[in-house]
C-alpha cells in the first residue's frame, strides 16, 4: 500500500520458485522493498523510469548486482536441533535409538546451564544465518528457560524462527534426561505464555513432543490440546528408522499405525511439521494430506544414522507439503545447501534402485522366451508398462523444496518463500565469482549453470548478504 515508504531497490537477476515453476530466473529486473520489509514491486527493469516516478526513488537508491550475481529467497530449515550443534560432525556411528541414548540425551542435559546454552545457541544461529537460512524451525531441549534463551538469540540476530521446548516423559531413564508428564505440560504452558509476552515479530513458539517413543499417550493428548488452545505450530519426528517404528508398535498397540498415534492426539494439523517420514505408508500419507500436515525431509541425517531414505516423489504424489531440514546433529551439516545436495543424492539412489534394479529383475522374466534380446541391455522403457518411470529430483526441484516448499511446510508461505509482491523480503545475495571461492565460472556458462554451480558447490563465501524482512542480518552489523 501507499502508506508504507519505499526503503530501497535492488536491480539485477532474481531466482525463485513459484507454484508453476520450480525455478524462474529473472534477469534485468528491479525490486522495491518497503519500510515494512515487504516486496512492494518486482518488474522488468525496462519499467524503471515509470517506477521511479511512482515510488520517488533515484538512481542512487538502487543497489545494482554484478553480472553473475543474483538474489534468491532465503532458505527455510524446517528441522534443526539447535542444542545438538555442539556435537555436530561427530558421533554418527550408531543407529537412532542408541545414538539418542549415548550422545544426544547426555548432551541435551547440559542445556540446564544458561551460559552453556547461550554459547552454543548463539553459534548455531550465526552459522545458519551466514549460510543463508532465513527461517529455522528449532528443537531446543526440555529446559524452558534455556529454550526461551534460544528464542531471544534468534530474535536478536534477526532470524525468522520457530522454537520448541522439547517434551518427553518416558523411556529415557538411562540418561536421566526427562520430565514427568505434569512437569512437561506445565512447563510447555509456561514456555508459551512467557514466549508470547515477549512479542517477537518473527520468532514463534512451537509445541514439540520429541517423538512417540519418548511421550506417554497422556502427554501427547495434552500437547494436542495446548496446540489447539493457543493455535500454535507443532513439530515432532515420525517413521525415521525401523527400530523406532517397531518401538511405537509395541508402545501403542491400540493404534492403527504411527501416524494414527499423532492423529488421535490432534497433533496433525495444517501447522504441523513432522521430520523424516521414511517409512510412511500410502494410507498414512493420505492422512497427512487430509490434515494439511507437512514433512521435513532430512537426507543428511537419514544417511548419517543409516535410518533409511525418504521417497520425495511419493510424498509429492500424495500432495503432502514437504520442505528440507538439516536435522543437526543427526545430520552433520548445518547448511541448507548441503540438504539440497543430499536430497538430490537420495533421490538418485532411489532412481538407481527403482530403475536400474527393476531392469535387472525384469530381464530375468524375459530371458526364458527369447534369446535374441540377450545382447541388448533392456532399457527401462522396455518395462514402462509395468511401472511409471522414476525420475530423480532435479536441482530446480530441490531448490524449491529448500525455499518455497519449506515455507509451505511451515504454513508461512503467505509471508515468505519466494519473491511474490506483498511477501516479506527474505533473501540471499549470491556472488558466484569470489577470489579463492569454492568454484569457477567460465565465459560460456549460462545463468542456469551459474545457479546450479552455486547450489552444488557454493558456500558462505558466495553469500554476500542475507536479508530477513528487508533487514540485512549478514554481514552482522556488530561482527
Ligand atoms: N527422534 C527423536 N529425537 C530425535 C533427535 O534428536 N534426532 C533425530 N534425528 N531423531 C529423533
Ligand atoms: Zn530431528
Amino acid at each position: 500500500s501507499k502508506t508504507s515508504k519505499l526503503a530501497y531497490c535492488i536491480k539485477g537477476t532474481f531466482v525463485h520458485s513459484t507454484d508453476s515453476s520450480p525455478m524462474e530466473i529473472l534477469q534485468d529486473h528491479i525490486m522495491g522493498v518497503n519500510s515494512n520489509g515487504k516486496i512492494e514491486f518486482f518488474e522488468n527493469a525496462r519499467k524503471q523510469v515509470e517506477l521511479a516516478k511512482k515510488w520517488r526513488f533515484s538512481e542512487s537508491d538502487i543497489r545494482e548486482l554484478g553480472s553473475h550475481e543474483f538474489c534468491m529467497p532465503g532458505m527455510v530449515d524446517t528441522h534443526i536441533h539447535a542444542s545438538q550443534y555442539s556435537f555436530s560432525g561427530t558421533a554418527l556411528d550408531l543407529s537412532l535409538l542408541d545414538w539418542l541414548d549415548k550422545y544426544t540425551f547426555p548432551t541435551e542435559r547440559k542445556y540446564k546451564e544458561a551460559e552453556f546454552a547461550k554459547t552454543i545457541y548463539s553459534s548455531i544461529v550465526r552459522r545458519t544465518l551466514r549460510n543463508g537460512t532465513t527461517t529455522a524451525c528449532y528443537f531446543a531441549t526440555i529446559y524452558t528457560d534455556s529454550s526461551l534463551l534460544l528464542a531471544e538469540i534468534a530474535n536478536n540476530y534477526g532470524q525468522r524462527a520457530f522454537v520448541g521446548k522439547v517434551c518427553m516423559d518416558i523411556n529415557n531413564c538411562a540418561a536421566n534426561y526427562k520430565e514427568t508428564t505434569d512437569e512437561s505440560i506445565a512447563e510447555t504452558e509456561r514456555f508459551i505464555k512467557e514466549f508470547l509476552e515477549r512479542k517477537y515479530c518473527r520468532v514463534k513458539p512451537i509445541i514439540t513432543p520429541r517423538f512417540a517413543v519418548s511421550c506417554s499417550e497422556e502427554l501427547l493428548q495434552e500437547l494436542g490440546e495446548l496446540a489447539k488452545i493457543h493455535g500454535t505450530h507443532i513439530q515432532s519426528h515420525i517413521s525415521e528408522a525401523v527400530g523406532e517404528v517397531e518401538s511405537v508398535k509395541t508402545l501403542f498397540p491400540n493404534y492403527k499405525h504411527y501416524t494414527d498415534v499423532y492423529d488421535k492426539s490432534k497433533l496433525l494439523t495444517d501447522k504441523t511439521v513432522m521430520a523424516h517420514g521414511c517409512y510412511l505408508s500410502d494410507e498414512e500419507l493420505a492422512i497427512f494430506r487430509e490434515r494439511g500436515a507437512a514433512i521435513s525431509h532430512c537426507p543428511n541425517s537419514n544417511i548419517s544414522l543409516c535410518s533409511g531414505h525418504l521417497d520425495v516423489r511419493k510424498v509429492l504424489k500424495h500432495k503432502v507439503k514437504i520442505g528440507l531440514g538439516t536435522d543437526v546433529a543427526g545430520g552433520y551439516c548445518s547448511s541448507m545447501l548441503d540438504a539440497i545436495r543430499r536430497a538430490i543424492d537420495t533421490s538418485k539412489v532411489l532412481y538407481i534402485q527403482y530403475e536400474l534394479g527393476q531392469k535387472i529383475d525384469c530381464s530375468f522374466l524375459h530371458t526364458g522366451s527369447s534369446h535374441s534380446n540377450q545382447q541388448t541391455m533392456p532399457t527401462s522403457k522396455t518395462f514402462s508398462i509395468q511401472k511409471e518411470k522414476y525420475t530423480a529430483l532435479s536441482y530446480k526441484e530441490a531448490f524449491r523444496l529448500a525455499t518455497l516448499g519449506g515455507s509451505q511446510a511451515l504454513n508461512i508461505d503467505d509471508v515468505t518463500g519466494n519473491f511474490q509482491i506483498g511477501k516479506e523480503f527474505d533473501a540471499i545475495l549470491v556472488s558466484p565469482c569470489v577470489p579463492g571461492g569454492p568454484f569457477d565460472v567460465f565465459a560460456d556458462d549460462t545463468f542456469e549453470d551459474v545457479v546450479q554451480k552455486f547450489l552444488n558447490l557454493g558456500d558462505d563465501r558466495n553469500i554476500k548478504g542475507v536479508y530477513v524482512a528487508g533487514q540485512q542480518v549478514v554481514p552482522l552489523p556488530n561482527a
